[in-house]
């Protein structure tokens, strides 16, 4: 392992772990060094099949172990909170998965809804894509990419955030933050609202 890798560690192995643990093979940099879940014989058996050496039942050990610096919290919802303050509080970054809420059934297009004029459907493609975006279209037009790209590309963005924030640079990289994930929670909220009261329903941001 390359002295500039980043060390990571898993909590969580399930659908959406296995996910992480693939698709950062193929992000730069990045080595998966120790996982941990709930089901001592999945741990077991996934750390043989790619060769992982710290595994654990116990999610509190994974954050003690001191080869993981970079910890993602891929466990169900319930769990969220509990984990990813422990991992804040360690010092260590964290990258948590959140509730699911989008359309994975028509994941290249984006529905825009307008108030006062037609609303709009944006479909994913280089050449339609704004150049700030450009570099998220991996594939060219006509090759829809996928999924699992997205989110390939969510961690190559993180991970170049979190190597310019270890170079001391102000980083151009921009994913979503803890204020995003909570911004989310509010606009279902209205939305949950909306739908009760059949009214447009204002989102209240909080000063966070
Ligand atoms: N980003 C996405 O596209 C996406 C897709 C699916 C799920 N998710 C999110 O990912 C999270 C996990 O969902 P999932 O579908 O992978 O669930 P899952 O049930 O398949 O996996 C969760 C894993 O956590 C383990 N676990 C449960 N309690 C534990 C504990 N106390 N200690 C350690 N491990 C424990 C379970 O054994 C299981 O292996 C959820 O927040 C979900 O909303 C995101």
């Amino acid at each position: 392992m390359k002295a500039d890798t980043f060390k990571v560690g898993i909590i969580g192995i399930g659908y959406i772990g296995k996910i992480h643990l693939e698709e950062l093979s193929r992000v730069e940099g990045v080595e998966v060094v120790a996982i941990a879940d709930a089901n001592a014989e999945l741990v077991k058996d996934i750390g043989t099949r790619y060769g992982i050496k710290g595994t654990y039942s116990d999610w509190k050990k994974l954050i003690n172990d001191e080869n993981v610096e970079i910890i993602h919290n891929c466990t169900p919802n319930n769990l969220h909170f509990e984990v990813n303050q422990r991992v804040i509080e360690s010092g260590k970054e964290i990258f948590s998965e959140k509730p699911l809420a989008w359309n994975h059934e028509r994941p290249s297009e984006l529905w825009i809804g307008k108030r006062n004029e037609a609303n709009e459907t944006f479909f994913e493609s280089p050449i339609l894509q704004d150049k700030s975006t450009q570099h998220y279209a991996t594939l060219p037009s006509g090759h829809p990419m996928g999924y699992r790209d997205a989110i390939v590309n969510l961690f190559r963005d993180y991970y170049s955030a979190i190597r310019d924030k270890r170079e001391g640079h102000k980083t151009a990289s921009i994913h979503p933050d803890f204020i995003a994930g909570h911004n989310e929670m509010l606009i279902l909220k209205a939305a949950l609202e909306s739908s009760k009261q059949g009214t447009w329903t204002e989102v209240k941001y909080n000063d966070v």
